[in-house]
């Protein structure tokens, strides 16, 4: 049988999916904003009753996914086997439908001038709930790591915390460094995949927020941030939720300079992957939770309407040490 093909295609700024083989003449559309690769895949099988088909199979193609770079993991969301749902097609830096995708670290460096101020609905969203997980800081040691322009960090330095904040994007850095309190603030350049230049136990609360889906090895990254934890206190992990993911949706922004799409390199995860990356790491899972855009939001935000209903924010705190309760 020749192979199943699911193709991924931007349709009037939302992501259409297309799912058939070679000989059909007409390819099923999925049509946008679905854009979700299982749902393509489930639709086929239905719609082929006898036509043998599994998620991440032999048959499984994908064009044109999330974008990959050279020497990078393709940006593929995985089933709980760890096999890719769809595959991915052949490396690019350009996306057909105009898109350039750069190294994370690049990406940022070029996104940092107009990162605060760009009406992203997963910040809108995000924000709120760490300021409520997080809660009071006075007197507390709080690690930021991939603290981007200081969005979380200022604040909590000004609410009372002692605030440590690490990133590698330079460009990102030194807009926060611009902001009015961050003196007080120890900023570090350092990539947090790799160990970070801070003792164990050193911080009552660890946040990295939205870096995460940046990061490929999950494991050792919650390791490391679990290892920088004082007993007692808690790491918070937020991220680009995979639906959004699936969606074909990923950090992004539009070049001033270039007037073009621009996208710092991500890692698609599941959910299940968030999870069990940090049992794995040996941590206790508190809390779990998923946002989405709500009519208030898009009443006050042109860029989250056509988001409305969908999860697009993933959050988890956990703890170190412990069996988790889940
Ligand atoms: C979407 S921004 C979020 C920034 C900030 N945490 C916030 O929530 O506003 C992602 C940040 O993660 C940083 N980042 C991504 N991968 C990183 C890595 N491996 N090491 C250090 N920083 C990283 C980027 O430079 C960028 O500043």
């Amino acid at each position: 049988m020749s192979p199943l093909v699911i193709a991924r295609r931007v349709v009037e700024d939302e992501v259409a999916v297309f799912a058939g083989r070679p000989e059909d003449e007409e390819p099923e559309r999925h049509g946008a904003p679905l854009g979700v690769y299982e749902y393509a895949l489930t639709l086929h099988t239905q719609r082929h009753e006898g036509t043998e088909h599994r998620l991440g199979g032999e048959e499984g193609r994908a064009e044109g996914v999330l974008g990959q770079l050279p020497g990078e993991e393709p940006c593929v969301p995985k089933d709980s086997h760890g096999q890719a749902y769809a595959r991915p097609g052949p490396m690019r830096t350009e996306d057909p439908a105009g898109f350039d995708l750069l190294s994370t670290r690049e990406g940022y460096d070029r996104w940092a001038e107009i990162y605060d101020g760009d009406d992203n609905p997963l910040v809108h969203v995000e924000e709120p709930v760490v300021r409520a997980l997080v809660g009071d800081v006075r007197g507390l040691r709080v690690l930021d790591a991939g603290c981007g322009t200081g969005r979380h960090a200022v604040p909590l330095s000004r609410a009372g915390a002692s605030v440590t904040a690490l990133d590698f994007s330079a460009g990102m850095l030194a807009a926060a460094r611009r902001k009015p309190g961050s003196d007080a603030i120890r900023f570090v350049q350092h990539d947090v995949t790799v160990p970070l230049p801070v003792a164990d136990g050193s911080f009552d609360r660890v946040l990295s927020c939205l870096v995460a889906d940046h990061v490929h090895d999950l494991v050792s990254f919650w390791r490391e941030l679990g290892r920088v934890c004082a007993p007692g206190g808690f790491v918070l992990m937020t991220t680009v939720h995979p639906a959004m993911m699936l969606r074909g949706v990923q950090a992004r922004f539009i070049d001033p300079i270039t007037g073009r799409e621009t996208r710092p390199a991500s890692a698609a995860h599941s959910i299940s992957d968030y999870v069990m990356s940090a049992l794995e790491a040996g941590l206790r899972i508190g809390h779990i939770a998923e946002h989405a855009v709500d009519d208030a939001l898009a009443s006050r935000s042109a860029r989250s309407k056509k988001y409305v209903g969908w999860p697009i924010c993933f959050v988890m705190r956990v703890e170190p040490g412990g069996e988790s309760e889940l």
